[in-house]
C-alpha cells in the first residue's frame, strides 16, 4: 500500500491488531524454551495484554517459559504519570496468570537516571553479557506504539536519548508529549537487539506521524532497526 510503512499489515479494527499480534507473540513464544518479551506502554498495546490474559488465549500461552520486560516507564506514582507497569498489572487482571519474578518492571522511585541505571544492570544480568550480539538478540520479541509526534518508547524527537548508542536504558528529564513526567527509556540499540519486532498501530491519531513516516521524515520511530523482522500491525482507522 502506497505510504505505508514496508512490512505494514492493516486489519480491520483494533481488536483485530490485539489478535494477530498475540497470535505472533504465540509464534515467538513456541520457537524458544525461554522467551524474552519487551512490552510497549501507553494505550493501545493494553487491548493485547487483556486478551492473553483473557479466555481466547490464556490457555494457549505457555506463561510459565515466558518474562516480561518494558521497552520505557513513566515516574512518578501519582495516576497524571500513568505507569505502564500499572496498565500492564490491569490487563492481566487481580489474577494474573504471570508466574512471580517473570514481570520485570522498571525501578523508578529513585528518578529516571537511578531507574536507567539498575534497569540495565537488570537487562546485563539477564542477557550474561555486557554488549549486545547482534547474533543473540536480548528480546525474543519486542512491541512498540507510535506517538502522534512520532516517538517510540520514550524517545522523543530532537532529545539526547534518541541518540545514544552505548547505554542500553536511559533517564530522560522531559517527555516530549503527554503525560510530561520523567521518563526510563530503552534505547534504540535495546529495542533494536530483538528476534522479532511490533508495531501496534490503531486509531486516526496516527495517521500523521505514519504520513510523516512514509514521507521519509526522519522520527524515531522510524530509527528501530530490529536484527530480526519488523512488522507494522496497523487498523484501518490508522490508514484513512
Ligand atoms: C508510553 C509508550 C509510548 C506509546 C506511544 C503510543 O509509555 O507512552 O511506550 O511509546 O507506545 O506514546 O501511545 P498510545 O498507544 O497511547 O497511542
Amino acid at each position: 500500500m502506497a505510504g505505508l510503512p514496508p512490512c505494514a499489515i492493516v486489519l480491520p479494527d483494533a481488536d483485530a491488531v490485539a489478535r494477530e499480534a498475540a497470535e505472533r507473540l504465540l509464534t515467538v513464544a513456541a520457537a524458544t524454551a525461554r522467551a524474552a518479551i519487551c512490552l510497549s506502554g501507553g494505550s493501545t498495546p493494553k487491548r493485547l495484554y487483556g486478551l492473553l490474559a483473557g479466555p481466547d488465549f490464556r490457555a494457549r500461552v505457555p506463561w510459565e517459559r515466558l518474562h516480561w520486560f518494558f521497552g520505557d516507564e513513566r515516574v512518578g506514582d501519582g495516576p497524571e504519570a500513568g505507569s505502564n507497569r500499572r496498565m500492564v498489572e490491569a490487563a492481566f487482571g487481580p489474577d494474573s496468570p504471570v508466574p512471580a519474578g517473570h514481570l520485570h518492571p522498571i525501578p523508578t522511585e529513585s528518578g529516571p537516571d537511578a531507574g536507567a541505571a539498575a534497569y540495565e544492570a537488570a537487562l546485563r544480568a539477564w542477557y550474561g553479557a555486557d554488549r549486545l550480539d547482534p547474533a543473540r538478540p536480548l528480546f525474543d520479541l519486542v512491541l512498540l506504539g507510535l506517538g502522534e509526534d512520532g516517538h517510540t518508547a520514550s524517545l522523543f524527537p530532537g532529545k539526547p536519548a534518541v541518540a545514544e548508542t552505548g547505554r542500553w536504558v536511559v533517564g530522560v528529564p522531559e517527555a516530549g508529549l503527554a503525560p510530561f513526567v520523567p521518563r526510563v527509556s530503552l534505547t534504540l540499540p535495546a529495542l533494536g537487539s530483538a528476534r522479532a519486532l511490533l508495531f501496534l498501530v490503531t486509531g486516526a491519531g496516527k495517521r500523521d506521524p505514519l504520513a510523516r513516516l512514509a514521507a521519509g521524515e526522519d522520527l524515531p520511530a522510524g530509527r528501530v532497526q530490529p536484527q530480526g523482522d519488523v512488522a507494522w500491525l496497523l487498523d484501518r482507522e490508522a490508514v484513512g
